[in-house]
């Protein structure tokens, strides 16, 4: 049986993100053991963390004490076997290529207490990919935080087919605890955060190479238009509430300028044929809003993108948009 609360941790790769993920645990009061490739490489990581976490304090960006409590609950292993040997859960946080992980994870796995919950924090390599390499497959997961990790809440969690429901209950727990929200997703190359990314990613790309605006332009509509939405809503949110009718619509223009790439999604299709358009008649992906429901929702959208808007004018234009301003893009 794996261990049901998660109480002390080992962070394998204290590199940007094993040192993110091993500062988050530890602000959170987990004991946690740093390894990185060598004890040299794992004690110049040991005290970058600490001075950064020190800066993080002094900025008001982390919670005061948290400095401290990084301090006492952080410590440093001389290998990745003595990081692990006693902790009740292991995020693997190495380099993205599979070879390197799949050694690390045949180690860490060896040298584990029976009992122990094993994490990787891969952005794009599947589960059944790296599992093999693990023995004790059934306490063998994806913990996938996000960049920058001392700050980003949502942690994407990628079950394999011999992973027990009961790990990733524990591994929940332990995220909520540490003020991260969790969602599991189904294991295929990119998961889902890397997969629309990349989607959108491309597609920007593309309207750069076709002349159709530039870098800063785009990145301006994104933030400021249906970016400014996503801290709230994701895509079916946002559906709900602009009308599942007025996308069909748009992917008529879409589809004739695009071809099939662009065509209308089934399920919007489907939807608009049950007489679903979203907010505005009681019904779409949320399934049905009752009218306080409705009511409730608008206000809350509305409080919430005026309040971004004071957290924009009050933060400034970051350094890339004074950067535009300069040279007149
Ligand atoms: N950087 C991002 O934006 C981001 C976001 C989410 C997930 N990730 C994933 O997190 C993982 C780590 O990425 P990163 O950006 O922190 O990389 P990084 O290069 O900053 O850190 C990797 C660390 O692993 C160490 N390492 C390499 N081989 C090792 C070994 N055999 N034993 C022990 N330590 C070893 C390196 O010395 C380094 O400190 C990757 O899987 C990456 O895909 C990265």
């Amino acid at each position: 049986m794996t261990v049901q609360i998660i109480r002390s941790a080992a962070i394998i790769g204290a590199g940007y993100m094993g040192g993110g993920i091993a500062q988050s645990l530890a602000a959170a009061g987990m004991r946690v053991t740093l390894a990185d490739v060598s004890p040299e490489a794992t004690q110049r990581a040991l005290e970058r963390l600490l001075a950064e976490a020190r800066a993080f304090e002094d900025q008001g960006l982390i919670v005061p004490g948290s400095h401290e409590r990084i301090m006492s609950n952080l410590t440093t292993a001389s290998s990745i076997e003595d990081a692990v040997r006693d902790v009740d859960f292991i995020e693997e946080a190495v380099f993205e290529r599979e070879d390197v992980k799949k050694e690390v994870l045949g180690r860490i796995s060896a040298a584990a207490r029976p009992d122990a919950i094993i994490g990787t924090n891969t952005s794009t390599i599947p589960v059944h990919v790296l599992a093999p390499m693990v023995s004790g497959q059934e306490r063998f997961l994806t913990v996938h935080f996000s960049n920058p990790a001392p700050f980003i809440p949502g942690v994407e969690l990628v079950s394999g087919t011999a992973t027990k429901p009961e790990v990733v209950t524990t591994v929940r727990e332990m995220l909520a605890r540490v003020n991260r929200q969790s969602a599991e997703v189904a294991d295929r190359p990119t998961f889902v955060l890397n997969r629309l990314q990349y989607v959108l990613f491309k597609e920007a790309n593309t309207i750069i190479e076709e002349g159709i605006a530039t870098p800063e332009d785009v990145d301006t509509i994104v933030r400021s238009t249906f970016g400014f939405r996503l801290p709230f809503f994701g895509p079916f949110a946002i559906a709900d509430m602009a009308g599942l009718d007025v996308y069909v619509n748009g992917f008529v223009t879409a589809e004739n300028a695009f071809g099939a790439r662009l065509s209308c999604p089934e399920t919007v299709k489907r939807l608009v044929s049950e007489g679903k358009h979203g907010v505005k008649n009681g019904a779409g992906y949320y399934g049905s809003y009752s009218r306080e429901e409705a009511e409730e929702l608008v206000a809350y959208r509305n409080r919430a993108y005026a309040k971004m808007a004071e957290l924009l004018r009050e933060l400034g234009p970051s350094p890339l948009e004074k950067k535009k301003r300069k040279t007149g893009k």
